[in-house]
């Protein structure tokens, strides 16, 4: 019967038709630590752990582009000892990739303003940015830190009213592909799945220019227990899609 069960579970992935990026809204860590009676801190952590995990899955199954909101713009609301232990955690897990990215052939870029973190936090976003630039990486990583979409968009827009003010660009050469040229993603081909995982049907102010034609899937399962088979769901449901962009 279990095997019967699992069998029926199993999702059905064509790996020759993946989707090229697949963008992750960690969501559900507090809750899981919660249950189990520990601090929201300890979600965090094994949160960490299933984003290292999923990581070299999606590189082992030739994803070449994931990206994760590991801290929003809004999350400087929570309490003082939540916000370093996740800082804390970053700062971990770029440390340990310093030593290993070229080797595993990823690389990480950062997306948000990352100028209000702790100076060893932004000294290694900046160190492992740049060890990113001298290899060729099979799954780069993007990580939202200090992100907010509504934010992304208004710095892009700014930023390009002033290269119209220092007559560097006329307001009519704008059209979309030059717009998403001045957003933290620059150069990122769009996010063609987004996951949410924790049953909140939310978008949270991630991605919002970029998810435009993505597909959304949702599921109950915690940040903390989605597994390699969870993103095999999530891509079989994908392969399912009829994607129009607006066709028909
Ligand atoms: C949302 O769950 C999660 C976060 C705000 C933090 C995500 C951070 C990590 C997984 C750790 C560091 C990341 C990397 C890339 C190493 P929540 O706290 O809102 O959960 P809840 O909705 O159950 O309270």
């Amino acid at each position: 019967m279990v095997f019967l069960k699992s069998r029926q579970t199993q999702a059905q992935v064509d790996w020759k038709r993946l989707p090229r990026h697949v963008a992750i809204i960690m969501d559900g860590n507090g809750r899981w630590a919660k249950r189990r009676g520990l601090p929201r801190t300890a979600g965090h952590a094994a949160g960490a752990e299933v984003f290292r995990n999923i990581a070299t899955y999606c590189k082992d199954i030739g994803i070449e582009y994931l990206t994760v909101y590991a801290f929003s713009t809004e999350n400087w609301k929570r309490p003082e000892a939540e916000v370093s232990a996740i800082m804390g955690l970053l700062e971990q897990y770029l440390l340990e990739s310093i030593e290993k990215m070229e080797r595993d052939q990823i690389t990480l870029h950062f997306l948000g303003d990352l100028s209000p973190l702790s100076p060893k936090l932004r000294e290694l976003c900046d160190r492992t940015q740049n060890i990113s630039t001298h290899y060729e990486g099979k799954l780069h990583v993007n990580v939202c830190l200090n992100y907010g979409g509504r934010d992304e968009i208004l710095r892009a827009a700014r930023a390009f009213a002033a290269d119209c003010a220092a007559g560097k660009k006329k307001p009519e050469e704008l059209d979309e592909a030059a717009f998403s040229g001045y957003l933290y993603s620059a150069g990122v081909p769009d996010p063609d799945l987004v996951i949410r995982p924790s049953g909140e049907l939310r978008l949270s102010n991630f991605l919002l220019w970029q998810s435009a034609y993505a597909e959304l899937y949702y599921t109950d399962v915690l940040w903390p227990d989605f597994s390699k088979e969870e993103l095999d769901r999530a891509l079989a449901a994908y392969q399912s899609r009829s994607r129009r962009f607006g066709g028909v």
